[in-house]
């Protein structure tokens, strides 16, 4: 379902509708099926009363009934999304939202306004949505679900916590805004995926010495992408490449954290080299990982 329909639903919704939808999302990341009885119980209405509020919110799409809805109800990605956009819109981060600019396996990202006519990004995380669509057993989806909703929420604030320490360290990543759930506004960087770049507007070898200073002050600050490649940057129309992409990061702390540097550091120089011709020698590359692991 369209974001656009989603949010016009969570507009639609009224407080109570709110208060039965976080009562099944409760339930939901627990694993469980919310019944009529339960969610009644927590939000003090009465049980038909919540029937046709849970039949509004079947309608928009926002729970779902695996089962049938004596069985009881599940929170859908829709459902999570019109949570967290409704916070969003309440608390004005956000006004609208518009088209699609990326589609990963595990999220969505758009285009969205604020409520003073500035442009963000919007990016939501769909965990497990690979593999959701293709379970078997229905009676297997709620704990399924409940942990991918927890996975969800879980990237998108490590994803937060990472562009706060760096962007607060001057490094080139998106400024984040403000994060519900699994939904991160972040700045809108006006600019194209590296790997989708038909020309430069500035030499490779200056954008990859940009990327590598830039990956030498994360490390510094503590930070390793863990999943950088040409397609986790943008560079903007003046040639500038800024980071994005960083829910998988880990601590320089990390057992691993110096081959996950070393593989990220590779990926870019390997991308240059293929696609441009900057040709590093490797010595020159380990001289530098070496400078900085070991600074
Ligand atoms: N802050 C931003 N400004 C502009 N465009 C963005 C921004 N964040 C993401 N995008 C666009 O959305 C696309 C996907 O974003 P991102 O790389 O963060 O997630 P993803 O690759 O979809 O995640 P996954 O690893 O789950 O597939 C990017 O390639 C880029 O085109
Ligand atoms: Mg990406």
């Amino acid at each position: 379902m369209g974001l656009a329909k989603v949010l016009r639903a969570a507009s639609g919704l009224t407080d109570r509708h709110f208060n039965v939808l976080r009562a099944v999302e409760r339930s939901s990341v627990r694993g469980k099926l919310a019944r009529v009885e339960s969610v009644a119980r927590a939000v003090k209405l009465s049980e038909g009363y919540v029937e046709k509020l849970l039949g509004d919110l079947h309608d928009a799409s926002l729970v779902w009934s695996p089962m049938g809805r004596r069985s009881g109800y599940l929170l859908t990605y829709a459902g999570l999304d019109a949570l967290a956009l409704g916070v969003m819109l309440r608390r004005g981060i956000i006004a609208s939202v518009g088209g699609e600019i990326g589609v990963g396996k595990e999220s969505d990202v758009y285009v969205a306004d604020t409520p003073e006519g500035e442009r963000v990004s919007l990016k939501l995380y769909r965990a497990g949505r690979v593999s959701m669509t293709k379970y078997r057993r229905t009676r297997d989806v709620p704990s399924e679900l409940g942990s991918y909703l927890a996975a969800s929420t879980r990237f998108a604030a490590n994803e937060v916590h990472a562009l706060r320490i760096l962007s607060g360290a001057g490094l080139p990543v998106p400024l984040p805004v403000y994060r519900n759930r699994h939904a991160v506004v972040a700045q809108l960087i006006d600019g194209r995926m590296l790997v989708k770049a038909r020309s430069l507007p500035r030499s490779p070898e200056i954008i990859l010495e940009e990327l590598l200073r830039a990956v030498r002050d994360a490390y510094l600050a503590g930070v390793i992408h863990r999943d950088l490649s040409a397609y986790n940057v943008l560079i903007d129309s003046e040639g500038r490449p800024w980071i994005i992409d960083w829910p998988q990061w880990v601590s320089r702390d990390h057992p691993n954290g110096l081959f996950y540097f070393r593989r990220d550091v590779s990926n870019l120089v390997d991308f240059f080299a293929r696609r441009y011709h900057v040709e590093i020698p490797p010595s020159l590359v380990e001289e530098f990982l070496k400078s900085v692991t070991q600074a």
